[in-house]
């Protein structure tokens, strides 16, 4: 079947050609970062707030721009204009709304540069990173329009009895609230939001309140595309103005990307209120392990392991948090893993031969530490690198980190930041490592590292994780290729960047004709 017609993914840039390598670290060097701060947008309009300085990850020191946060009154406003505009929206053709999306995908590709330098800045992240963030905004935009076409387009025709028309349709269900995380500023930020609009939503966004200057870039492509002002609104704050909106008694939805407990906490909101039953999609975080076992490839179980671990410095719902190798060649995988990881450069996320920038905040950076800290003292610290100096020494930057610990179960809680937890097993004990694995109950990734097609296909049956990776790296799923989400408490799924997304935001009405 062909799910996706004639619609490709963007392109990144290609490092080994030095003009574009040029052109592009010119571009995002010359880029200038926003000088309008990010204000609530409600009903097309601006609403002045109190305004406080966005300052980088990067040395803890460079204003990147200012955000004016909403409050509770905000939310309300937000949620008022986009009712109001909801019912001409929704009956906007699809094919308005899908134009409007390829328009701001072309717009997020022509911006690209100026994208990245904000994302290195405001929230830390490499070259590599942004350029694929912004290829994977570019893609939600384009993905979802295609879909949105594909799937709403027509009446989707059922079976009757003579004289009687039956007919599937697709419409939006009224206001949906989208709330996402710092980790994926633009591409999870532009992802919901595409999504719900795509389906003839209006949307309520709030960004993380440590990144919203790219969300309000995004915003402003967003209408600037086609995107009816009134239907886009955009509320920055902190969880404070989540809660607001989540507990408004009019939203017809929410889509939630973060941590288990704010999708618990907007779970209870949800269930509190006494008004219409509505979908929460919640994508969620991650005990995320690998299993190698002793046919796998000591160099390529290194790489991958380095890349899943560390990249983004350890900051993706999909990272991966433990490496379960059996005992047999444990020691031979670890010291690969760490003589990989020495190598990594900790450093300024614009240099393009950083591998590892900062954490997000000073409060990461010192939860991370804490439990660094913890596994030091008790003597379990494999491998801990050098912090960068100099003008980054007030960065929030964390070395990589490997710890050793005895069982899988001794790891409870997401670390979400630089740090591997290595536990060995015995070949006779593989069942109980699945089981410990299967009672963390998070499902979100899982790597398998084996030559052995029974192990593998073993691993797959007994683990219900959302996305699971044979013989490569558990990062960087790709939309269209690997839609992406968990189960259990890594999220309701259904799948971001998947052929099952965009009905979640949509009411499905069946109208039956006496013909
Ligand atoms: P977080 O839960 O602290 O915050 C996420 C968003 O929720 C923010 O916008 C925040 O302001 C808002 N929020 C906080 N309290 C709220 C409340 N009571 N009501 C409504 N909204 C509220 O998460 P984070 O630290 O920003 O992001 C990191 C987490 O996100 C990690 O756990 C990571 O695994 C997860 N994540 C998951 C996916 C996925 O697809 N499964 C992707 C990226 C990140
Ligand atoms: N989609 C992101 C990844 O796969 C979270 O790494």
């Amino acid at each position: 079947v062909d799910l996706f017609g004639a619609r490709k993914n963007s392109v990144g840039v290609e490092f080994g050609d030095d003009a574009a390598r040029g052109a592009f670290l010119a571009a995002v060097g010359a880029a200038r970062l926003p000088e309008r701060p990010a204000l609530p947008i409600v009903g097309g309009t601006e609403i002045a707030r109190p305004t406080r300085a966005v300052i980088s990850p990067v040395d803890g020191t460079t204003r990147v721009g200012a955000v004016g946060e909403g409050d509770g009154e905000t939310a309300r406003a937000a949620i008022d204009a986009c009712a109001a505009a909801f019912p001409a929206y929704a009956a906007s053709p699809v094919e308005a709304r899908a134009t409007a999306l390829d328009k701001a995908a072309d717009a997020l590709e022509a911006g690209r540069d100026r994208l990245i330098a904000l994302l290195c800045a405001e929230a830390g992240k490499t070259l590599a990173d942004g350029i694929a963030e912004v290829r994977e905004a570019v893609d939600f935009c384009r993905y979802y329009a295609a879909e949105a076409r594909r799937q709403f387009g027509v009446d989707v025709v059922l079976p009757g009895p003579t004289g009687e028309d039956n007919r599937l349709r697709h419409r939006g269900r009224g206001v949906f609230v989208c709330i996402s995380p710092w980790n994926f500023p633009l591409a999870i930020f532009t992802g919901q939001v595409a999504a719900a609009l795509a389906a003839g939503n209006t949307v309520v966004a709030k960004p993380a309140e440590q990144t919203p200057l790219i969300a309000a870039e995004a915003v402003r492509i967003l209408h600037a595309s086609g995107i009816p002002a009134a239907a886009l609104a955009f509320v920055p704050g902190d969880g404070r103005v989540g809660a607001a909106l989540t507990h408004d008694p009019r939203i017809a939805g929410v889509a939630f990307t973060g941590s288990t407990e704010t999708a618990w906490a907007i779970n209870r909101t949800l269930a509190d209120k006494r008004g219409p039953i509505v979908p929460l999609i919640a994508e969620t975080g991650g005990l995320n392990a690998m299993l190698v076992d002793a046919t796998a490839l000591g160099e390529q179980v290194a790489d991958d392991v380095v890349a899943s671990a560390f990249r983004s410095a350890g900051q993706r719902c999909s990272a991966l948090r433990l490496l379960v190798v059996q005992a047999d060649v444990a020691d031979h995988m670890i010291d690969l893993v760490t003589g990989a990881a020495k190598e990594l450069a900790l450093g300024d996320p614009a240099d393009p031969a950083t591998d590892v920038g900062p954490v997000i905040d000073a409060e990461a950076k010192a939860g991370i530490d804490g439990h660094v800290e913890a596994h030091r003292a008790a003597g379990r610290l494999r491998h801990a690198g050098d912090l960068p100096g100099g003008t980054l020494a007030r960065g929030t930057f964390v070395a990589p980190t490997v710890i050793e610990l005895a069982s899988v179960r001794d790891l409870d809680r997401e670390v979400f930041g630089p740090v591997l937890h290595v536990v060995r097993y015995k070949a006779a004990d593989f069942d109980k490592v699945l089981d410990d694995i299967a009672a963390s109950g998070y499902g979100l990734t899982l790597g398998v590292h084996s030559r052995i097609a029974r192990t593998v296909q073993q691993v797959i049956a007994r683990l219900p994780v959302g996305n699971v990776y044979v013989n490569r790296n558990i990062i960087g799923a790709v939309v269209g290729s690997q839609p992406f989400g968990g189960s259990g408490l890594s999220g309701t799924g259904p799948k971001a960047g998947g052929p099952h997304y965009l009905s979640r935001f949509a009411l499905e009405q069946v109208i039956s004709t006496n013909t």
